[in-house]
């Protein structure tokens, strides 16, 4: 997996007072010892399909969980409902305590702790890096531009391209572009990150250097949930695997276990055929 080492040793705090106090009035379901994300019996329809059958995940603070599945399986539906891009019908999600609804001060609060990085890099294209990345600071979390170019210049030295920051995206590489993505959203300090498929759309040289830098993330304590393929970065970096297959949930076990003895028919099939390429 190259050379993991840190542009800058740094340590990171994710975990800032600041979640808490952002919480202020928002009814806290959960105490410390709860689970950092809790699906349970989480159902969603597209019209009369349904996309998610019954789910029951739960990530603890700090672990790494590394979903995998077919195509249509429902993976990206279910991380999608974990910051409500998607509605789930049935069901409950629990995130950092506060439980997704309606609510919007509860959904503000719930997306100012979770980042989202997807395959496509969703930057804005008029603007230069540095802008892309200082946005959410300053409107979000109404910090001052010096205060936000710093933070900004910090993230993109642990993503190891602050010499792009002038830059549009246009110019920049697909890896560059997607550690950018991932830059802006530690910008605004998440306390847990999610991640769908963000090496996919990449060119095999430049999948390296972005799943360093996730690698790195995971390293320091972040709470993760990536949906990836790149099985080599599950066995570096999971705790837990999921297999997901036709909306459900189907296994889920350490990548010890996952790789060398699934236990169910449906996994064994789908393993076969991803490692074989
Ligand atoms: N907006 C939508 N409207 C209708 N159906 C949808 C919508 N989004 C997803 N679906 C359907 O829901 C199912 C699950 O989709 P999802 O995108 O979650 O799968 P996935 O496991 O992420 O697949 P992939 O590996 O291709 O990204 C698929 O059958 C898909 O066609
Ligand atoms: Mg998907």
């Amino acid at each position: 997996m190259g050379n993991l080492a840190l542009a800058s040793k740094a340590p990171l705090r994710f975990h800032s007072a600041a979640g808490q106090q952002r919480r202020a009035g928002v009814q806290v379901v959960s105490d410390d010892a709860a689970p950092m994300i809790s699906l349970s019996g989480v159902c969603k329809w597209y019209g009369t399909f349904q996309a998610l059958r019954d789910i029951d995940l739960e990530v603890a603070t700090g672990e790494r969980v590394v979903v995998c599945g077919p195509s249509g399986s429902g993976k990206s539906t279910m991380i999608r409902c974990v910051n409500r891009l998607e509605r789930h019908e049935r069901g409950r999600i629990v995130v950092d305590g506060i439980e997704l609804s309606d609510d919007a001060r509860a959904l503000r609060d719930i997306r100012a702790e979770v980042g989202m990085v997807f395959q496509g890099f969703n930057l804005f294209p008029h603007m230069s890096v540095l802008q892309n990345l200082t946005l959410g600071p300053m409107r979000v979390r109404g910090l001052a531009r010096a205060e936000a170019e710093s933070l900004a210049m910090h993230y993109l030295e642990r993503v190891r391209i602050p010499e792009q920051a002038g830059k549009r995206p246009a110019q920049l590489s697909g890896g560059q572009q997607q550690r950018v993505a991932i830059a802006r959203s530690l910008c605004m300090k998440p306390r847990i990150m999610l991640f769908d498929e963000p090496t996919s759309a990449l060119d095999p040289e430049m999948i390296a250097e972005v799943l360093e830098v996730m690698v790195e993330l995971a390293e320091e304590g972040m709470t993760m949930v990536c949906v990836t393929h790149e099985m080599g970065f599950a066995r570096t970096v999971a705790d837990r695997m999921v297999f997901m297959d036709a909306g459900e949930i189907v296994e889920v076990a350490p990548p010890s276990e996952f790789f060398r003895e699934p236990r169910e028919e449906r996994t064994r099939l789908f393993l076969a055929q991803i490692l074989r390429h």
